[in-house]
């Protein structure tokens, strides 16, 4: 018989992308993923792990070397720092060690949508505050809604809105709440103005996950980090499983910031074709593309359904977020390349053609 909470719980649907991946010509924009392969020095530094013969044994499971490297560009120290088979881990073991049952968990408007699963599965409850709208972040509003909570789950920037908060509205929440734990979800915060580290010697109910799915493109690697205070990362150290951080993943950490130039421009490039695809999406009839700090751009059409699909005909494959409450007719687009952003742009200009009709 299984766990009650498992029978309880939604599955969690992703788009049909498992039937493309393997095919070169769609565009895969859904999840948020850098669309540019690894550099020739990331391959040859991984096809090394198999000529040297360390497939047969069990990966280093401090991630010794990983964590020294991490630790250096951070400029944080090692003991502040845990290494998790992608930040989905990290959450989901951190909940497990913060979460009795009926442990309240908030978030404010539609959130980064796994953790459902994480937390209704360590018994924990999701405390939906209703969002205002998607810009505001009313801090009265919001630090009178989580007085109850064990833990406050924020992603800044918010996915899938794209909305940031600035450092001092989370400092404030954090300060005025010693008794809730804050877990900041940093997966996108290359793409935006600033981060929380800073924050991190000071409280000790705060935790930051990120990861190197996104700016760094080492998505299918799986790898991404915590960092909090030395208390809480042993803590979370005697949970974690040191075996699942793969060997690949730890030796691509150590090459990717031996020198992140390449990764520094793919930034700039996404932040740009970001905001260019914004403007134009913006500028076309029925289409309202929101501000965004992330490498994505939440879209709002009273026809969304029948662009995703149009778009899905044209092998570009998008989100579909219309199913979250507050995200009524909206859709997410992962920002690829200029070339990649301009067939997308293009495609929805050739659907705006045919199908609007003025009010
Ligand atoms: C807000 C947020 N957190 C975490 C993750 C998961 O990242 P990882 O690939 O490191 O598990 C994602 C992935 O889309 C995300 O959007």
């Amino acid at each position: 018989m299984f766990n009650e909470r498992v029978i309880k719980l939604q599955p969690y649907t992703v788009s049909e992308r498992d039937k493309f991946i393997y095919e070169k010509d769609w565009i895969l924009l859904d999840w948020n993923e850098s669309t540019i392969p690894i550099s020739q020095k990331m391959q040859e530094s991984l096809i090394q792990i198999i000529n040297n013969g360390l497939i047969n044994f069990y990966p280093d499971t401090h991630s010794n070397e990983a964590l020294l490297a991490l630790s250096s560009y951070l400029k944080i120290e090692t003991n502040e720092i845990s290494i998790f088979n992608g930040s989905d881990s990290a959450l989901n073991i951190s909940f497990e060690c913060l979460l009795n049952d009926k442990d309240i968990v908030s978030v404010y408007g539609p959130e980064y949508s796994q953790i459902d699963t994480f937390v209704k599965m360590k018994g924990g409850i999701i405390n939906h505050i209703p969002m205002q709208n998607l810009y505001d972040f009313d801090l009265e509003y919001i630090n009178n809604s989580i007085k109850n909570s064990k833990i406050f789950y924020l992603s800044n920037p918010n996915n899938p809105t794209g909305r940031f908060i600035g450092l001092d509205k989370i400092e404030k929440l954090v300060y005025l709440n010693p008794d809730v734990f804050f877990f900041i979800d940093e997966a996108y915060h290359d793409f935006s103005l600033n981060n929380c580290s800073s924050l991190i010697k000071k409280y000790k109910n705060l935790i930051i996950f990120r990861t190197f799915s996104k700016a760094f493109g080492l998505a299918g690697l799986r790898i991404g980090y915590i960092i909090s205070k030395c208390n809480n990362i042993s803590v979370i150290n005697k949970v974690r499983n040191g075996k699942e951080v793969n060997v690949f993943a730890q030796k691509a950490v150590c090459e990717i910031l031996k020198d992140d130039t390449d990764i520094q421009e793919h930034i700039n490039n996404t932040i740009k074709t970001r905001d260019w695809f914004n403007k134009e999406l913006n500028n076309i009839p029925g289409f309202t593309a929101f501000l965004s700090q992330s490498n994505f751009v939440l879209v709002k059409h009273s026809s969304s359904k029948d662009i995703l699909k149009f778009l899905f005909d044209n092998k570009i494959l998008v989100r579909d977020r219309s199913n979250l409450i507050g995200l009524e007719n909206c859709f997410r687009i992962t920002i690829g390349t200029k070339n990649e952003m301009l067939k997308v742009l293009n495609t929805i200009i050739k659907w705006n053609e045919t199908n609007y009709t003025r009010p």
